[in-house]
């Protein structure tokens, strides 16, 4: 019997937009790693039975997307300490006895694009987050243990950033509050975590947010600069970086957590960013 190759795949609705075949195949060349990785479409109401039968072909690992993460958390059998405090999983891995392993690569992917592609270090800086959504809750443990002087959470809705500061409050100086709250702080490192750059939007933001020498971050990314990135450079930010380098990043730790082996991503993400 001929051995059957090592299946990989990312679970999402919609799919057909994602990077991370391409990125995952990028990494597969470079580490000469026997493995495919496919996009697959996944009926919502049928995720479970989708990973199952996905595994029974083969498949060791599985990266989760909008709108299974929370899912995919109830789906596994052993967690990682920062995906319990994430509540949600990006990368199920097959381990020993037929049980899912899930972890959560997007934080760690967000701090090592600041701190080793772009030289950003979080230590001893005024952090602010806007948003308070999965996608922020999932990179607030990984920023934190970064060592930031302070971070503050500021959301649309004002109650969700409080609620989600509190959840965080044992492992650093942080707090949460509306965004008509900020009023004139400033900040060194502020980070768009809202879906609003997906339709276009720019959440209502003072101008005065930006320490000198600040940096902006949008975890969004396009094939031009974001509306908050834009904006970000017209009001004074030193730094402005989209997302794209968070994808890769949190990409190679999920492939890192399959196949033991770490690729190198500074090629890669200027290879898709050559794709955009
Ligand atoms: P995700 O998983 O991407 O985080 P989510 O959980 O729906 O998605 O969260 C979306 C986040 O973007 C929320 O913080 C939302 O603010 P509310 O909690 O007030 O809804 C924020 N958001 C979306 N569109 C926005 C806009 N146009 N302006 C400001 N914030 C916006």
């Amino acid at each position: 019997m001929t051995a059957q190759i090592d299946r990989y795949a990312v679970f999402g609705n919609p799919i057909k937009h994602s990077k991370s075949p391409q990125i995952h195949t990028l990494f597969a060349e470079q580490t000469n790693q026997s493995m495919t990785y496919t996009a697959e479409l996944a009926e919502i109401g049928q995720f479970e039975s989708a990973v199952k039968t996905f595994i029974q072909n083969n498949g060791k690992g599985l990266n989760i997307t909008v709108p299974f993460k929370e899912d995919a958390w109830r789906l596994a059998d052993l967690h990682s300490e920062r995906a319990k405090r994430a509540g949600a999983v990006n990368t199920l891995k097959l381990v020993p006895h037929g049980k899912l392993y899930g972890d959560t690569t997007d934080g760690v992917g967000l701090v090592r694009d600041l701190s080793q592609n772009n030289h950003i270090s979080l230590k001893d800086k005024a952090v602010l987050i806007i948003g308070a959504g999965g996608a922020v809750r999932g990179v607030i443990e990984a920023i934190l243990n970064a060592q930031p002087a302070s971070l503050l959470i500021a959301n649309r809705t004002a109650e969700k950033a409080v609620l989600l500061a509190d959840d965080f409050s044992d492992l650093g100086n942080i707090s949460g509050c509306g965004l008509d709250e900020i009023g004139n702080k400033r900040f060194d490192i502020v980070i768009n975590g809202t879906s609003a750059s997906l339709q276009g939007d720019l959440p209502p933001i003072p101008e005065t947010i930006f320490n000198e020498h600040a940096c902006s971050y949008d975890m969004m990314y396009a094939d031009q600069a974001t509306v908050f990135m834009q904006w970000s450079k017209q009001n004074g930010a030193a730094h402005v970086f989209d997302g794209l380098g968070m994808l890769v990043e949190q990409a190679a730790e999920a492939f890192y957590i399959w196949r033991d082996v770490r690729p190198e991503t500074v090629s890669v993400i200027k290879k898709i960013r050559d794709s955009l």
